[in-house]
């Protein structure tokens, strides 16, 4: 049996693991994630990462090509086998599935293995990273949630791994027992309880959070600097292109979700505006459906934000892959229509052909920078400083008489183009400065067939 190619440097106690992808060819499972779909050799290669990322040590993998998952074991009984003779091998503890499993598949796989052996999928390994990330209160409280919400229905058996490699985390020590290899019905029970109970306690401790969180974003929006959030793909070079430009002391790592809190700094544009530029987790295809929700209030900074700066890494094999799984992200969470501008990071390890190349590709629009040389930043805050002060766009806009100060603002920020009383409101047309088109957008008038755009 061939051995994995993937090899990477271990600590001596790191788990053995063993990674299994499986390719499905209907339809509607393809899709199921809602992002853009990677290639299964790259998608494993994510998981390779992910895996390190978490501590685990890859012994080997293997890969399935199927029309829909087998509703027992997720793979195919031939294949359940060939994974006990690589047990028998190569001696591994963890089995790592690329797609999310079912209660039962994690179940029958775990029979089938043995005692000995943990079966995960990466949404439980994309939990433990965040648990091992999370560096506020908030970070460690969503993470916990998350954490409970997925294990709940597949309380059969604690994951030993997650309890070992836990960082005094805030996710840890709550499970008491929880999950045990075969506990009577009743445990079960008893259990489910205690962990009901948790995620209740959470949920109220994280609402608690969020109040002093949009209390600072409220103080911030008084203080009239626009906002940036920062997103991109994981590992695209966001924290560092943030320390770049704020000179910033903010973590940057060569692992994936090095960042699971949003770091806000002040930078000033090169014609002297002031922005605050906020770093946000990053994306990953097949992001756990838990962990958007539980991140909610993180991501938050990204639907309240005035304008977005997407980092690609731009020397990344899949980059437009992983540049369109940030645009799907951004949509679902419904900013989709925000003002973006596109760094194209890591540019110092592009040729000039490469570049040449790229230049007209679909991610032309998007400005070189290196992060890491500090080069292309000037250009690209010019950019950001372009689309929040500078450029102009066009709105037309039904303001009720009441809606006094966002009169005023679009006259001072804005032109004024044409002006229209009506019976309770006055119908605007003009230009804005971007930054603003979220405060004006919920006012925007249909046109009226004679009307100019
Ligand atoms: P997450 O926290 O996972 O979302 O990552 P991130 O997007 O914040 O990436 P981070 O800034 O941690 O950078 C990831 C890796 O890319 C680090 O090893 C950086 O040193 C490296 N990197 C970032 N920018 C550049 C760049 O311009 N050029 C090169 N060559 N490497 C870079």
């Amino acid at each position: 049996m061939p051995r994995t190619r993937i090899q990477y440097e271990t600590t001596p106690e790191a788990q053995r693991a063993f990674l299994v992808g499986v390719e499905l060819k209907s339809p509607t499972y393809r899709n199921a994630s809602g992002a853009a779909h990677l290639p299964l050799e790259s998608s494993m290669e994510e998981l390779a990462l992910l895996c390190k990322t978490a501590g685990l040590e890859i012994v080997g993998q293997t890969t399935q090509t199927l029309d829909v998952p087998n509703p027992n074991t997720f793979i195919g009984p031939g294949k359940v086998e060939e994974l006990v003779a690589w047990r028998n091998a190569l001696d591994f503890d963890v089995v790592v599935f690329d797609d999310e499993l079912s209660p039962r598949h994690q179940r029958e796989l775990e029979e089938a293995l043995g005692e000995d052996v943990t079966v995960l999928d990466r949404t439980a390994l994309i939990l433990d990273i965040f648990a091992q990330h999370a560096r506020t209160r908030e970070g460690a409280l969503q993470v916990e949630l998350a954490q409970y919400e997925y294990r709940k229905p597949r309380l059969t058996r604690q994951w030993t791994h997650l309890a070992r490699q836990a960082g005094g985390g805030a996710g840890r020590s709550g499970t008491g027992g929880v999950g045990l290899r075969g506990p009577g019905e009743t445990q079960l029970e008893i259990d489910r309880r205690r962990i009901d109970e948790r995620i209740a306690r959470l949920k109220q401790a994280l609402e608690e959070v969020r109040k002093q969180r949009a209390q600072h974003r409220a103080q911030r929006r008084r203080a009239d600097i626009p906002v940036v959030a920062i997103v991109g793909y994981t590992n695209a070079g966001k924290s560092t292109l943030l320390n770049a430009i704020a000179k910033a002391d903010v973590l940057a790592e060569d692992k994936l979700f090095a960042t699971l809190d949003p770091t806000t700094r002040r930078v000033r544009l090169p014609h002297g505006h002031l922005a605050l530029f906020t770093d946000t987790v990053g994306f990953i295809q097949k992001l756990p459906t838990q962990l958007v929700a539980a991140f909610r209030a993180t991501l938050e900074e990204i639907t309240e934000a005035d304008a977005l700066l997407h980092v690609v890494d731009i020397t990344h094999p899949n980059a437009i892959e992983q540049a369109q799984t940030v645009m799907d992200t951004l949509k679902e969470l419904g900013a989709g229509t925000k003002q973006i501008i596109t760094a194209l990071n890591k540019a110092d390890r592009l040729s000039p052909a490469q570049r040449e190349e790229l230049a007209t590709g679909v991610l032309s629009e998007g400005i070189f920078v290196s992060a890491l040389h500090k080069t292309g930043l000037n250009e690209l805050l010019a950019e950001v400083e372009a689309v929040l002060f500078e450029r102009l766009v066009p709105i037309r806009v039904r303001l009720p008489y009441k809606a006094g100060d966002l009169m005023a603002l679009f006259r001072r920020e804005g032109a004024v183009e044409s002006e229209l009383p009506e019976e309770r409101s006055v119908l605007l047309s003009g230009r804005i400065p971007g930054r603003l088109l979220d405060v004006f957008m919920p006012y925007a008038a249909r046109h009226s067939p004679n009307s100019t755009p």
